[in-house]
């Protein structure tokens, strides 16, 4: 037996905000970044729709990218007071996962953040409120899924929560929000949804009902991602689209080990001075994933038909899975992504010397290697790898060295 769990409403196109007119209730709380969806008009705009659904508002902003379970804390206890009965999360991954982490502690305010992490034990939701998701970036697809992603900087790493429980009840995917990303905000979201509809694809949890969405986002994504990249606003809109469709996929097919490994390391080096974006982590380390997977012949025929979809040619599953390895590394280059954390700046572009040192990377090895291996992602790779095989692969994504094992 297996499940397919979708929002029960996915409002989309251009205009679809309006939407928020149509929600049925008498309070509802705005969850929101840091100025962004303020800048552009969009805070306003939804806190009108929902006035005038009738609905007394209240705004918790300030949500930081990378959200923290302090933040969650913060935001639940926000809720507490003011007794929402809609959750309007609006902004990109970040303030989307944080609302539906605060959602869980509203509902049980006695639920730690360790209570939270259990996989799929999250107790029955939407006693309280219920949950509208609104978009802003075209990738993490938070307002489809149920997956919440928090980091504990403690630990200097990130949690995910995973229960269909905080599948958003409806999801608004209005490409209007999307068009005022800037360039690298587009490149890091673009190729997080082009990794979560590759991993979904070839997961051990897939099945024909997410196969035809991981593919049809793959083959939106190829076409549409670097020109969306390069401000062709059309693109960009279908960009919006494409993403949604792979998170549909990936909320029920699950993810592999390229999440694993972005959730471990993307905190690991903050002292440093930076984080190795969520993004950009999935885009250095897919075509390395990929050499790793296709060792499994089930993977490998996998891999060959997205390549067939992808009309990129080859006679064999080899040959596939090499010109499929080479065309998203071309992606990376039209995107300014760079190939390896060896080469990762703190700005994110592709510099000589990375902001991670290599001393400092070998010596966190072991330990982030051991933490990818536990993520929740992993379970559901078609390739289990051992610790050794892990660090040696996340050495490979440190110096982009070929992957032959
Ligand atoms: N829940 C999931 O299923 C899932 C999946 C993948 C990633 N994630 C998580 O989501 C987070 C990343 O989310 P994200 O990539 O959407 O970015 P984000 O929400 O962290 O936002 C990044 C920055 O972009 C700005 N921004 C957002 N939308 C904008 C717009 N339309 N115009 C201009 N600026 C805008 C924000 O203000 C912020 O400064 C990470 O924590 C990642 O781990 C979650
Ligand atoms: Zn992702």
């Amino acid at each position: 037996m297996a499940r397919f769990t979708l929002p029960r409403d996915i409002y989309h196109g251009k205009g679809s905000l309006e939407e928020l007119k149509n929600l049925k209730g008498t309070r509802a709380m705005i969850c929101v970044g840091g100025g962004s969806m303020k800048r552009f008009g969009f805070l306003d705009r939804a806190k009108g729709y929902l006035e005038a659904a009738g609905m007394a508002v209240e705004i918790f902003e300030g949500i930081e990218p990378d959200p923290s379970v302090e933040t969650v804390m913060k935001g639940a206890d926000a809720m507490l007071k003011f007794e929402p009965d809609w959750i309007v999360a609006i902004g990109g991954g970040s303030p989307i996962d944080a609302a539906k982490a605060m959602w869980i502690k509203y509902e049980y305010p006695d639920c730690t953040f360790e209570d939270m992490c259990k996989v799929f034990g999250i107790p029955e939701l939407r006693k309280k409120a219920h949950f509208c998701a609104v978009s802003s970036t075209s990738g993490t697809a938070t307002e489809v899924t149920a997956f919440s992603i928090i980091t504990n900087y403690e630990k200097g790493t990130k949690y995910p929560i995973a229960d269909f429980e905080i599948t958003p009840d409806v999801a608004i995917v209005d490409p209007e929000l999307a068009e005022t990303m800037p360039k690298k905000l587009v490149a890091h979201t673009g190729m997080d949804a082009m990794t979560h509809a590759v991993e979904a694809y070839v997961s051990t949890a897939n099945c024909d009902f997410t196969d035809p969405l991981a593919i049809h986002a793959i083959e939106m994504i190829q076409k549409d991602l670097v020109a969306s990249y390069n401000e062709d606003m059309a693109a960009r809109d279908r960009m919006h689209n494409a993403q949604c469709l792979a998170g549909m996929a990936f909320s029920n097919a699950l993810l592999g080990i390229v999440h694993s490994m972005a959730h471990k390391t993307g905190a690991a080096f903050a002292d440093y001075g930076a984080h190795i974006i969520h993004g950009a982590a999935n885009a250095m380390y897919l075509p390395k994933v990929i050499a790793f997977n296709a060792k499994d012949e089930t993977a490998k025929k996998r891999y060959g038909v997205i390549a067939d979809y992808m009309h990129l040619g080859g006679s064999s599953d080899d040959e596939k899975v090499k010109l499929l390895i080479g065309y998203l590394r071309k992606m990376n280059d039209d995107l300014n992504i760079p190939h390896c954390i060896g080469k990762y700046g703190k700005d994110s572009y592709p510099t000589e010397q990375g902001f991670v040192p290599e001393e400092v990377f070998l010596e966190r090895l072991p330990g982030i290697a051991e933490r990818a291996i536990g993520d929740a992602c992993t379970g559901s790779n078609p390739r289990q790898p051992s610790q050794e095989e892990m660090e040696k692969l996340l050495k490979c994504c440190y110096y982009d060295t070929e992957v032959d094992f």
